[in-house]
């Protein structure tokens, strides 16, 4: 049985058409098309496929659709500023935090959620709320330092 939801996604509203064991994840990908989420486990062990919904991390292939309908989900393409790369990303970058790239969207929108708390963040903070979340290229120290040199800027 199919089901209509509205979904909005970086500020664009959508009308789609559900099945009712389809998940937010298979809503993003296959529906929208928007492939910065990435898909590796789709039982919850990789994080690879988190997004923002109502502002808070959480895994997409873990929510069903219509679970989502009537709320807000960032993806990755959501925190760049008019066009331009967010502190965030330019501090990825800056840092070396990107290699391969198929973990990096989870691990932005995790740090953008982190640094929205508006307070100092500690190293072992970081590590422990990153945990969900798998890199096989980096190590995690430079996501890590990424997202400290971020705070540290923020809370000057
Ligand atoms: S695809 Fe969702 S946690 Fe791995
Ligand atoms: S940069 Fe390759 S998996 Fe993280």
């Amino acid at each position: 049985m199919k089901k209509q939801i509205t979904l909005t996604v970086n500020d664009k509203i959508h009308e789609i058409l559900i099945k009712s064991n389809e998940t937010l994840l298979d809503i993003l990908r296959n529906h929208l098309r928007i492939t910065s989420v990435k898909a590796a486990c789709w039982q919850g062990d990789c994080g690879l496929c988190t997004i923002l919904l109502e502002g808070v991390p959480i895994k997409s292939c873990l929510v069903l659709a219509y679970e989502a309908d009537n709320k807000r989900v960032i993806t990755v393409e959501g925190l760049s500023i008019e066009g331009s790369v967010s502190k965030l990303q330019e501090s990825f970058i800056n840092n070396g935090a990107v290699q391969c790239g198929f973990c990096t969207s989870a691990f932005l929108l995790m740090g953008h959620y982190l640094l929205k708390q508006g307070k100092p963040l500690e190293r072992k903070e970081i590590e422990h709320l990153l945990n969900g979340i798998i890199c096989r290229c980096t190590g995690y120290k430079q996501i890590i330092d990424s997202i400290l040199a971020v705070s540290s800027i923020s809370s000057e």
